[in-house]
């Protein structure tokens, strides 16, 4: 008996001097398996106890017990001041140099399409416009029917679109807002509204079945056809440079009368005639008109008291000219080269 408990006892002076010397969390971790591990020392010990009586085992058991719970805390707390030894010494040694210069953050930029409804829209907000919003997936009786297109109007021809059923689509034109608008509010009425149109057009370098447009409506006492014209003056010289003119031709919508298409001298040639013209000299934009009688009336507006102009420009052929662009589909297709132009 007294043998196992002088090796006990000795194991534990071994240990007590060995845990002084631990510098590192590594060495901690080998002490621990040398005295505590499976095969380390104290197990040994505790093997061997089965030579004992029956008295003298929880004696010797007790003691083992006792001299295990020692060694652990003691090295428990051996190992914490290593630690914090290790880390002050990381602290000291390795430093951060703030000053190297950091990798480039790869920044994107905004599409051209929507760089030129900002441009656009700038304009317009400029004079005293807001902004206006409406559904992409419209009902028929907004994109048609209260813009004076019933069914089997054959100017719906034009516009064929997606339908969801047979009452709901994707909506053709913006100008359906200009109806929510007025249902919705009372003169004066001011608004630019920027969209996403959809045509069943199959997609070639000037045609795409997804493309955009500026709704413009203006309603109030006394509004005419010569406002119109002012404000479509400034967003010409504005977008594409102080002398560029506008040109009116009469055409027919069915929601305005009267009605007009509208060009802009070309922004390659100024209007001697290229070959981005095809040698007319001018480039048709929009369509506009002063808002019919009959859809005021229809959005509960009294058209022998109030009057309006609306007007729709297309985006894609605005920043084709304003951006230099001859392929509208270089506008889909978000290839990095091109887009990166435009930064
Ligand atoms: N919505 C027409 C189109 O897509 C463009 C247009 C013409 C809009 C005349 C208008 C307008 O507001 O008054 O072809």
């Amino acid at each position: 008996m007294s043998d196992l408990k002088n090796e006990l006892l000795t194991i534990r002076k071994v240990f007590q001097n060995e845990v002084l010397s631990i510098r590192t969390s590594t060495e901690a971790d080998s002490l621990r398996v040398k005295f505590l591990g499976k095969k380390g020392e104290l197990t040994a010990v505790l093997r061997a106890m089965g030579s004992l009586t029956a008295e003298e085992r929880p004696v010797i058991g007790q003691l083992a017990n006792d001299i295990r719970t020692e060694m652990e805390d003691t090295l428990a707390m051996r190992l914490s001041q290593v630690r914090a030894m290790e880390k002050a010494e990381q602290l000291a040694t390795q430093t951060i140099d703030v000053t190297l210069p950091a990798q480039p953050v790869s920044m994107g930029a905004r599409h051209p399409l929507y760089k030129a409804i900002d441009e656009i829209c700038e304009v317009f907000l400029g004079l005293g416009y807001v902004i206006a919003e409406g559904p992409e997936v419209e009902y028929d009786l907004y994109n048609f029917e209260k813009l004076r297109l019933p069914k089997g109007h054959p100017a719906r021809d034009t516009q064929d679109t997606f339908y969801i059923t047979e009452n709901i689509l994707l909506r053709t034109q913006t100008s359906p807002v200009q109806v929510r608008v007025m249902e919705a509010n009372k003169p004066p009425i001011k608004v630019v509204c920027p969209g996403k149109v959809y045509r069943s057009d199959a997609l070639d370098s000037t045609h795409s079945p997804i493309f955009h447009q500026i709704e413009g409506l203006v309603v109030d006492k006394g509004v005419t056809m010569g406002d119109l014209v002012g404000s479509l003056q400034l967003f010409a010289r504005k977008l594409f440079g102080e002398n560029t003119k506008i040109r009116l031709r009469p055409h027919h919508f069915p929601f305005t009368e009267p009605s007009c298409e509208v060009d802009l001298t070309c922004w390659s040639c100024g209007g001697k005639g290229c070959r981005v013209c095809k040698g007319e000299g001018w480039i048709e934009v929009l369509g506009a008109g002063m808002v019919h009688p009959e859809v005021l009336a229809g959005c509960g507006i009294d058209p022998e008291i109030y009057s309006g102009f609306a007007f729709g420009i297309g985006v894609e052929r605005t920043a084709m000219g304003r951006f230099g662009i001859d392929d509208i589909r270089n506008l889909y297709e978000n290839d990095i080269r091109f887009l990166r132009q435009f930064k």
